[in-house]
């Protein structure tokens, strides 16, 4: 099949949907490649790149439109481009059907399939193809980076000659993919991050990143979690002690990044205009939920605003395009793996399977009908899962009464075995000769011993227990050597089953060790 990509037509859009690299693997596929002249230059890819990778380079739109039997894009098709679409052609691209109700329409009469990559679903399988997560992303990045080319301070804290630099503080609400991506880029600028979702199950991923997540003392519990991957809306009372706390952290913040958003709902308003004004001057909100109205009062689309008291406000909606290089790369890699599910014998042939979930839930349009909305999944959502309630911790006089009981228990069981095991020790001295039972003494010691240090060595201390038990396998080795030679068979062969049990002891022992060290080596 050919696979084009137009140059984007949106205002500002740099992005392009194939880049040299996903073009080389849509080839191993077995598709054929073209690009509009020029769709790659914003992104950094000229047309000579593509014609290296071996893309074939066609002049104009219409030709590529009429060329291509796969149309991949980034932006929803404007429609003129929706009236280019023919019977047959399938076009892969954002397409945010819910709100396009009309061009889902248009684009159902033209007979053409749609694959919407915004409505990929959020199931693990599904990951590689996740565009919205992949732009997410950027944008977090970016908005750390927008926020710092807006601040006029150092991220980190310094100590310098000339006097000491507190660290910025900033505060991510909503940690989704963007908010995470804004945390950890944050911290890694060394900058003092809290955060805050109503879905309290992120709450460890925000502190694995070495941010501080912000609970709120509420009884209905901080759970906004739903199904589909998703948060789901909050009760008024949670929302009026969610803006407490914001309005308590306002005057303390440097920085605000917003990215608090339900699917298929404005943006909730989270920073109002009190607590913008309760910001120092020189502060940056960035809010990523401009696009869908903002979730600060103050934020215009599109636009960057410093209010009166010297708050700048940047409500930019194409964070990803402003690093467009990155985001082709990322994108052209989701729609690559896209076409890699649509082409499940790597022949060329697009199978267009309905009944995969992934498949299904993108498509918008098929075969002259509207498939959207998409029946739910039969997989789990990633995130969907609600977190297993916390156990209540026990008190210490609890504590102290369980480590008593397991105490008692333990002594009665270890009282009854060395009773039962001298009786057996008595009865069997009845009928042994002496010498016999000499030796069988040591060696059920030896086994108990060995085995109740053994299995009393906690697990980060198996390493040098192994280094102690090559030891004694080397003793074993050279036992067993100077017995090998004596005139019995039954002791030669004993020994040399010994000298062999050892060895392998020995080896494994090294071998195991040197991975576990090499755990701890940097690479
Ligand atoms: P996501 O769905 O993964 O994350 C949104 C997070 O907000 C979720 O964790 C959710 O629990 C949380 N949330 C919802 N309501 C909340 C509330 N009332 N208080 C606190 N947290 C709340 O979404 P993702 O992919 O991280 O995107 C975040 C935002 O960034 C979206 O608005 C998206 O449109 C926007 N975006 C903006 C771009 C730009 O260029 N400006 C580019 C890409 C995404």
């Amino acid at each position: 099949m050919k696979i084009g990509a137009p140059k984007e037509s949106a205002r500002g859009e740099a992005r392009v949907a194939l880049t040299p690299e996903s073009a080389k693997q849509i080839q191993k596929l077995g598709h054929e490649c073209l690009v509009e002249t020029g769709a790659g230059v914003a992104a950094g890819f000229n047309d000579d790149v593509y014609r290296e990778a071996g893309v074939t380079v066609v002049d104009g739109a219409e030709a590529l439109w009429t060329q291509a039997e796969v149309v991949i894009k980034v932006r929803e098709p404007s429609e003129e481009e929706a009236r280019r679409l023919r019977d047959g052609q399938t076009l892969i691209a954002f397409f945010w059907p819910a709100q396009n109700e009309e061009m889902l329409e248009l684009c159902k009469a033209q007979g053409a399939t749609v694959i919407a990559m915004d409505m990929v679903p959020r199931i693990s399988r599904a990951q590689k193809m996740d565009a919205l997560s992949s732009m997410a992303n950027i944008a977090g990045y970016r908005a750390v980076i927008e926020a710092g080319n807006n601040f006029g301070r150092f991220f980190t804290g310094q100590v310098t000659a000339a006097g000491k630099v507190p660290p910025a503080k900033v505060l991510v609400i909503g940690a989704g993919v963007a908010g995470l991506s804004a945390i950890g880029t944050a911290t890694s600028l060394g900058a003092v991050v809290r955060a805050f979702d109503v879905r309290p199950e992120v709450a460890e991923q925000i502190e694995s990143m070495g941010a501080e997540f912000l609970f709120l003392e509420f009884e209905e519990s901080q759970d906004g979690s739903e199904s589909g991957g998703y948060a789901a809306p909050s009760s008024p009372e949670f929302r009026e002690k969610q803006l407490e706390c914001f309005r308590e952290q306002a005057p303390d913040v440097d920085i605000v990044i917003t990215t608090a958003l339900i699917p298929g709902k404005p943006a909730p308003k989270l920073w109002l205009e009190d607590m913008v004004e309760a910001m120092k001057p020189g502060s940056v909100i960035v809010d990523l939920a401009a696009e869908k109205g903002g979730n600060c009062d103050l934020t215009k689309p599109d636009e960057k605003v410093v209010t009166d008291n010297g708050v700048t406000v940047v409500g930019y909606t194409d964070f990803p395009s402003r690093m467009a290089t990155q985001s082709s790369l990322l994108y052209s890699t989701n729609i690559r793996h896209m076409l890699t599910d649509l082409t499940p014998e790597k022949d060329g042939e697009i199978v267009h399977d309905m009944e995969d979930d992934v498949i299904r839930g993108a498509t918008v349009t098929h075969q002259g009908e509207i498939t959207f909305p998409p029946p739910p999944p039969k997989v789990k959502a990633i995130g969907a899962s609600k977190p297993k309630p916390k156990e209540k911790e026990p008190t210490p006089e609890e504590k102290r009464a369980a480590e008593h009981a397991t105490f008692k228990a333990q002594t009665k069981r270890q009282v009854t075995l060395l009773a039962v095991g001298g009786a057996l020790m008595l009865l069997l001295g009845q009928v042994a000769p002496t010498s016999f039972m000499q030796h069988f003494i040591v060696f059920v010691l030896a086994c108990f011993v060995g085995f109740q240090v053994i299995w009393g060595v906690s697990h980060s201390l198996h390493t040098p227990l192994m280094a102690v038990t090559n030891a004694i396998s080397g003793i074993i080795i050279l036992g067993a050597v100077l017995q090998i030679g004596s005139g019995s068979v039954i002791v030669g062969v004993l020994a040399a089953i010994s000298v062999l049990i050892a060895s392998i002891n020995i080896v494994g022992g090294f071998l195991v060790t040197r991975r576990m060290l090499a755990m701890f080596q940097k690479s």
